[in-house]
């Protein structure tokens, strides 16, 4: 009855609330002999970790992870290598400051998951809302950074598209770009726009919503299964399961609907190396359920932040009407940091699938498999 796990063969769980002593996760079926250390891991953390910029949550959380299980040093390398056991990694909360939020343990507030949890438990956890708090998130990032390792030249990316009325100009994409300013977007045009834009919202106390666009590359054909097992079908699933997604689209996703079919069906020739080339990628990279080989881009719609300073009308757990306003720590656009969250989800999501796939194959040389030779 308690969903805490995905995944069918790269399985993740995670536990934990914001405001507990730690926050952490297990992860089964890692294929053994992966190296792995601490400082495989580290480095996403680090880009999700909040207090990094002015323009994110100030709780200062060093996020530093521990492996507690799963690795071994393999003798004849002297390498630290995955066992093929569950591998446990933990991470301790350490700026817990409870008292933000006792003046609003009893308060729902607009747009949070505190009447729904009320409502289905009886009771809830109101220190930085426990386990609806999207601290849960470093952990699927920390089993994404294994994920990433588990599909051999993989690499999964995620920049942020829009905020608000801004989006990125594709003519400007530049992937460096991501990482040079606190926003992770692609544009650097739109990301100068973004710091007055987010400092004029915080002063008004308010928040904003924001689009992230994840692209996997080198995902090879194949993963994915049809009918209830597809790989846009996961992906959907997982990208939608992180905190404060209310939407997701595959490829040209809800532009499609504009689209004629000569304009949306990805045309194909063949390619120097013998494979089928496709001349556009309007399926964001799965057809049927199933990997085409090309990038597998998905999107996903981050809305605004709820708890803002701003005062909003509400009713209490006594059912008494009330006003509700949020003096904690929070990021006017949780879509920032939802950006290294999209990237683990869909590197868990290729992952799982990838190890599927070998279990249905074997490990048959020819797959990914090509056309017969005519
Ligand atoms: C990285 C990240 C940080 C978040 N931080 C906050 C926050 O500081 N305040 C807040 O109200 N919501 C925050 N959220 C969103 C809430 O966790 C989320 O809205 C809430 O759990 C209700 O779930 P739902 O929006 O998915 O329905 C954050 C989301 C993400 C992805």
């Amino acid at each position: 009855m308690s969903f805490n796990t995905f995944g069918h063969l790269f399985r993740v769980t995670t536990f934990g609330e914001s405001h507990g002593p730690a926050i952490g996760c297990v992860i089964d079926g890692c294929p053994p002999r992966i190296p792995l250390t601490e400082a495989d891991i580290q480095p996403y953390l680090d880009r999700r970790r909040p207090g990094q910029s002015r323009y994110t949550t100030q709780r200062q959380e060093p996020d530093t992870v521990k492996i507690l299980s799963g690795i071994f040093v393999d003798e004849a390398s002297g390498t630290q290598v995955t066992t093929g056991t569950p591998i446990a990694l933990i991470i301790d909360n350490l700026d817990q400051r409870s008292k933000d939020y006792s003046d609003i343990k009893d308060k729902y507030r607009p747009g949070h998951a505190d009447f729904t949890y009320d409502a289905k438990y009886g009771l809830r956890d109101y220190r930085g809302g426990g386990r609806q708090s999207a601290r849960e998130t470093a952990m699927r990032v920390a089993a994404g950074a294994i994920a990433r390792k588990v599909v051999p030249g993989m690499n999964v990316r995620a920049a942020l598209v829009q905020m608000g009325p801004h989006h990125a100009d594709r003519a400007r994409w530049d992937w460096a770009e991501v990482e040079r300013n606190p926003f992770f977007c692609p544009d650097a045009k739109t990301a100068a726009l973004l710091g007055d834009y987010l400092d004029g919202l915080r002063k008004s106390g308010s928040s904003i919503g924001a689009v992230i666009e994840v692209v996997a590359d080198g995902v090879p054909a194949g993963l994915g299964a049809p009918i209830y097992g597809k790989l846009d079908g996961d992906l959907a699933a997982a990208l939608m399961s992180i905190n404060a997604v209310k939407g997701v689209e595959i490829g040209a996703g809800f532009g499609s609907a504009e689209l004629t079919g000569e304009e949306n069906g990805d045309e194909m020739r063949m390619g120097n190396d013998g494979k089928p080339l496709f001349l556009s990628n309007n399926a964001g990279g799965i057809l049927g359920g199933i990997s085409t080989g090309q990038p597998v881009v998905a999107r996903f719609a981050v809305k605004p932040t709820s708890s803002i300073l701003n005062p909003r009308r509400t009713v209490d757990r006594y059912g008494r009407e009330t006003e509700i306003t949020t003096t904690g720590r929070h990021d006017p656009c949780v879509g920032i940091r939802a950006v290294p969250v999209g990237e683990a989800m869909v590197a868990c999501v290729i992952a799982d699938h990838y190890l599927r796939q070998r279990g249905q194959v074997g490990d048959n040389p020819a797959w990914p498999f090509s056309p017969p030779a005519r």
